[in-house]
């Protein structure tokens, strides 16, 4: 049998150590906000494994395209011994690349969420028995340190996530994934594309509301984590096109005028009738901003892969 190790690179008060920063830096400035990375506990991993496969939510299925037929060419190209994943969640997609990369010693799933980490180590390890896994419970935004495993390292970054960081946070990963690299390995990056704007926010609006329920599962978790009583009924699922930054907006509306309490933080937040709360954005790419932006932090994009309908794009780009 292959080894499955899980490493906790986050000590679990951390966690709520951050949660409390974020949701007191958040509730108290205007607008509020609150950070994405709070919606994936093991409720909302299900929650985005059904918005994947909803009609209106093409990008899993648009890049699941591009990776099969591109598997065969990332492996040749890669010649990757190593695959780190950051924010794999299920690692469904993943298995294109498990199954073309003939010489992998070892898959290093990175996440916040723990049960997905399990769930999808679990299946892995029965897929592929020669393979190493070494799952990291893990914040892709903080130094990561990864097993000194061998190298050619390939990182996977897929599903557009990298949209969920602001241009500012984008720069900062950037360039500490090319920190994670030697020269000639390689980054595997998703990027949801600029498009129509009904298509873009019925992907992230769907008629049966599972992303209005993906989007107040964060409310759920401040609830459970910091004692609020947020009631998640008293606020609405909004999703916006900003044409200028290119980005879709989710916000939950306050639909009344409303006080939350917020006991572990001894904090009582005033919520104003239609108040909005920011709670993520998805920027959506075009080709020539990815080259800049990777270039910036020293990666030369090398392949541009789209799906037949070019909605989404997979790109390949070597560390200088
Ligand atoms: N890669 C999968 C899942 C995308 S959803 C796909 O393409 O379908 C985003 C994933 O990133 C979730 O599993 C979530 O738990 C994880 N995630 C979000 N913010 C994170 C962070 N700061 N550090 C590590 N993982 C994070
Ligand atoms: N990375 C996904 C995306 O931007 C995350 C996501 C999908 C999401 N639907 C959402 C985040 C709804 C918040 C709300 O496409």
């Amino acid at each position: 049998m292959s080894p499955f190790l899980l490493t906790r690179t986050l000590p679990e008060d951390a966690t709520d150590a951050a949660l409390r920063a974020d949701v007191l830096h958040g509730l108290t400035h205007t607008p509020k906000t609150l950070p994405p990375k709070w919606f994936y506990d093991a409720h909302g991993s299900e929650l985005f494994d059904r918005i994947t496969e909803l009609p209106e939510y093409y990008p899993t299925r648009a890049e699941r395209e591009v990776l099969i037929a591109r598997a065969p060419e990332i492996a040749a190209t890669t010649g990757a011994r190593t695959l780190v994943e950051l924010g794999s969640g299920s690692s469904e997609k993943t298995r294109h690349l498990l199954d073309a990369l003939p010489g992998l010693h070892t898959y290093v799933p990175v996440d916040v969420s723990e049960s997905a980490l399990t769930q999808a180590g679990q299946a892995l390890i029965a897929e592929h028995p020669e393979l190493g896994v070494h799952a990291l419970i893990a914040d892709f935004t903080g130094g990561l340190a990864l097993p000194g495993t061998p190298g050619p390292r390939l990182v996977a970054f897929l599903g557009g996530t990298i949209g969920n960081l602001l241009p500012a946070e984008r720069a900062t990963f950037l360039a500490s994934v090319r920190a994670l690299l030697s020269p000639g390995d390689t980054l595997l990056l998703g990027t949801d594309l600029v498009k129509d704007e009904s298509v873009l926010v019925a992907a992230y609006d769907d008629a049966a509301g599972v992303t209005a329920e993906f989007n107040k599962n964060v409310l759920h978790v401040v609830n459970r984590e910091l004692g609020a009583d947020f009631d998640p009924d008293a606020f609405a699922h909004v999703a916006l096109w900003d044409d200028e930054h290119e980005w879709i907006e989710m916000r939950l509306r306050s639909l009344t005028e409303q006080t939350v309490k917020i006991p572990a933080l001894d904090l009582a937040v005033e919520f104003a009738d239609g108040e909005e709360l920011r709670t993520e954005i998805s920027a959506k790419f075009r080709e020539e901003g990815v080259r800049r932006e990777l270039g910036a932090a020293g990666l030369d994009l090398a392949h541009w892969w789209t799906d037949q309908e070019g909605r989404f794009a997979l790109s390949l780009s070597v560390a200088r």
